[in-house]
């Protein structure tokens, strides 16, 4: 049978870096074997508690299965992260996936999310020139009718902040500026961004690569 490791990934919030690099790092699942009824028969209680449990792991994560909507998807935002290099000052696209519920967006922004942070780690080390820890994607969950000030704390959230509890909307603005500029974040992954209330004036704010 298949000794490989148990991971251990089933308490994550991705909305914290620690978790998402964990997701984006974990080693890809090995299929446990299949084994016929004899060979099932024939394992102890304990080695048929552990093979049922891979199994059980395997099948609940299956994928993602890179269906042609998902490679489509893929190379349409490489093209557009890879063409997105302007400098600061100049405004940058974003990419919005529509489409409805169940349908595989969040699954393969994801990842996207995971291929692009191995990419960018790869290519520029794990710590930027200032010696900060290089965070190249930075993905938040938006839930109910959420303001700008919900979506600042989000970020902070994901950076673990210690201010991400107190301050105006502007200061959690500018430390999530300073979190995304220091580590940076080259791709903010908003999930679920209709819930992002628009009826004020300052949710002008667009997810950028
Ligand atoms: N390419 C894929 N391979 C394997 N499973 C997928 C794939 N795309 C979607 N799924 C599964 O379909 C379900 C819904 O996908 P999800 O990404 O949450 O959809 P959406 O964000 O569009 O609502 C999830 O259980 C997910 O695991
Ligand atoms: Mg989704």
């Amino acid at each position: 049978m298949s000794t490989a490791a148990v991971l251990n990934l089933g308490n994550l919030a991705l909305s914290r870096k620690e978790d998402f690099r964990a997701y984006a790092e974990a080693p890809r699942r090995t299929q446990p074997e299949g084994l016929t009824r004899v060979q099932l028969g024939a394992l102890s209680a304990e080695a048929r508690g552990e093979y049922d449990m891979l199994r059980r792991g395997w099948h609940a994560n299956i994928g993602p299965i890179r269906t042609p909507q998902l490679a489509e998807l893929h190379e349409d935002l490489w093209d557009i992260a890879d063409s997105n290099l302007q400098d600061g000052d100049k405004a940058k696209g974003a990419v919005a996936v529509d489409a409805f519920p169940g349908l595989g967006k969040t699954t393969s922004v994801l990842a996207f999310a995971r291929e692009f942070h191995h990419r960018e780690v790869a290519e520029k080390g794990q710590y930027t020139d200032q010696g900060n820890e290089r965070w190249p994607v930075c993905r938040v969950g938006l839930t109910g009718n959420t303001g700008m000030k919900d979506l600042n704390r989000s970020i902070l959230e994901f950076f673990g902040h210690p201010g991400r509890n107190r301050g105006t909307t502007t200061q959690l603005g500018q430390w999530a500026l300073d979190c995304v500029l220091s580590c940076e974040v080259k791709l903010l992954a908003l999930d679920d961004l209709h819930f992002l209330s628009g009826t004020r004036r300052t949710a002008s704010r667009s997810a950028t690569t």
